[in-house]
């Protein structure tokens, strides 16, 4: 799966061959994302208050530990995305066999969504590290459009991001930064800041990456 990127030069740019091949060749625990336990996302996640069967979905989650993380806590509606086969095979093939039917793996480009259209609405958005990759106009438009799409009145966004601090590239990828008042504004008056902090991850390689992680409630339609 991947949808050919047609840049204004008319080259061309296959994501989804570019991220299957970085799960392919690299160990997950190697990934310049990876994380033993994904720490400042589950305080997040616990901040909302969500029933174990609320479902939450997962934009671009890879091969995240998360996942586990959170049927290991009793959460039994989850979604999760990627542009990457190879990344929800390596994350599926991690889970015990009797939890994978908690879990709907969607390849889908988030830049040019076609399944995910279809999904029904959903109580979390969760993105870690995958809208700051979408650095022209169009993919942001797309992505903020689907998230509005998908996201119930009442739901939470919780968005983890390269903040303006942070690496001007990853994966060999040029990146677009954000501060809470950019995701505010693309995501406008319908959600409101519950919670943000900023937060420094430590690559497998021992490197600083510095984040901004921001909690929104959708309080309005
Ligand atoms: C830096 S990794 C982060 C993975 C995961 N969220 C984590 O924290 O471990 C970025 C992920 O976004 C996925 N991705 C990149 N572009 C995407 C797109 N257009 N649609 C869906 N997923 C995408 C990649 O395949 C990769 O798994």
């Amino acid at each position: 799966m991947g949808t050919p990127f047609f840049s204004e030069d008319g080259q061309t740019f296959d994501f989804g061959e570019h991220w299957n091949k970085a799960y392919q060749k690299t160990p997950l625990k190697d990934l310049g994302w990876f994380e033993e336990q994904p720490l400042p996302t589950l305080e997040l996640i616990d901040a909302c208050g969500l029933s174990k069967d609320a479902c939450i979905f997962h934009a671009g989650a890879g091969a995240t530990t998360l996942i586990g993380e959170l049927l290991h806590q009793g959460y039994t509606n989850l979604i999760v995305n990627d542009i990457a086969a190879a990344a929800l095979t390596a994350l599926k093939n991690d889970l015990p066999f009797y939890k994978k039917a908690q879990v709907r793996f969607v390849v889908d480009d988030l830049t040019q969504p076609s399944a995910l259209l279809d999904s029904k609405q959903v109580d979390c958005w969760h993105d870690r590290a995958v809208l700051h990759f979408f650095t022209e106009e169009y993919q942001q438009q797309a992505y903020f459009g689907l998230l509005k799409h998908m996201v119930k009145t009442g739901g939470y966004v919780l968005l983890s991001e390269f903040s303006l601090e942070g690496a001007a590239k990853c994966c060999g990828l040029e990146v677009f930064r954000y501060d809470v008042g950019m995701f505010q504004e693309r995501l406008g008056p319908s959600f409101t800041l519950l919670k943000s902090f900023q937060h420094t991850y430590i690559q497998p390689s021992g490197q600083p990456r510095p984040y901004i992680y921001a909690l929104f409630q959708r309080t309005d339609d």
